[in-house]
């Protein structure tokens, strides 16, 4: 992969994480490039967003297919076709199929706005504030078949406030989201993470050592 591979980016909504992506891309933050955005929503703003910036968008309309998997496989022939080396689900609302997770084995990483496996599925972040927990934060993990439980690779923790409501925790959460999701990229364009089981180590690269020796 020589540190930056060819993603494709599934989004359904607005796309403020593959925004991230983009802006981190651009930045030089990243090596990867984003090579495709799929959609399942036509409407979807992450679709503009991407086209903005010159990357090759596709709708693909889940109607058209008689199966999910019909569908992830039409999906992975698109990705096939443009040696696509990691895939990133950003606000994606379909759950892949085992058929996609094992074409793409341990490349295909999601990002879940809460500490996992605490809070899986939607709505997650009203759900913290109605079970009164006091910290909560964001994922970013590979997809295995079950949905938001496959092997973790980066967390961040964010404080539930007293008078928080969905949306002010939400906004909170979401900046930690595009922190942790770049941050996952690199490591898996340096080749670093290795998943042992449920677990993803995370191998320390040249600066870190470098750091060691000078603290
Ligand atoms: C994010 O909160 C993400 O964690 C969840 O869906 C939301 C998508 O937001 N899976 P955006 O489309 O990236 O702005």
């Amino acid at each position: 992969m020589e540190n930056s591979c060819r993603i494709a980016v599934l989004v359904s909504g607005r796309g403020s994480n593959l925004m991230a992506i983009i802006d981190a891309a651009e930045r030089g933050e990243i090596r990867s490039k984003i090579e495709l955005v799929i959609s399942d929503n036509k409407e979807a703003y992450a679709l503009t967003r991407a086209k903005e910036h010159g990357i090759r968008t596709l709708f693909i309309d889940p109607k058209e297919f008689k199966t999910r998997e019909d569908y992830d496989r039409q999906i992975v022939k698109h990705l096939k076709e443009h040696q696509i080396e990691l895939v990133c689900l950003a606000g994606y609302m379909l759950l892949v199929t085992p058929y996609f997770v094992q074409e793409y084995k341990n490349r295909i990483m999601n990002i879940h706005p809460a500490l996992l496996p605490a809070f899986p599925g939607l709505d997650v972040q009203r759900k913290a504030i109605e079970y009164g927990v006091k910290v909560t934060g964001c994922t970013v993990h590979f997809v295995d078949e079950g949905c938001d439980t496959g092997p973790i690779i980066i967390q961040r923790a964010v404080p539930v406030l007293e008078d928080d409501t969905p949306e002010t925790l939400s906004a909170r959460i979401l900046k930690e989201e595009h922190n942790i999701y770049k941050e996952a990229i690199r490591l898996f364009e340096e080749g670093r993470l290795v998943v042992e089981g449920r677990r993803v180590r995370i191998k320390s690269g040249r600066n870190e050592d470098l750091s060691l020796k000078i603290d």
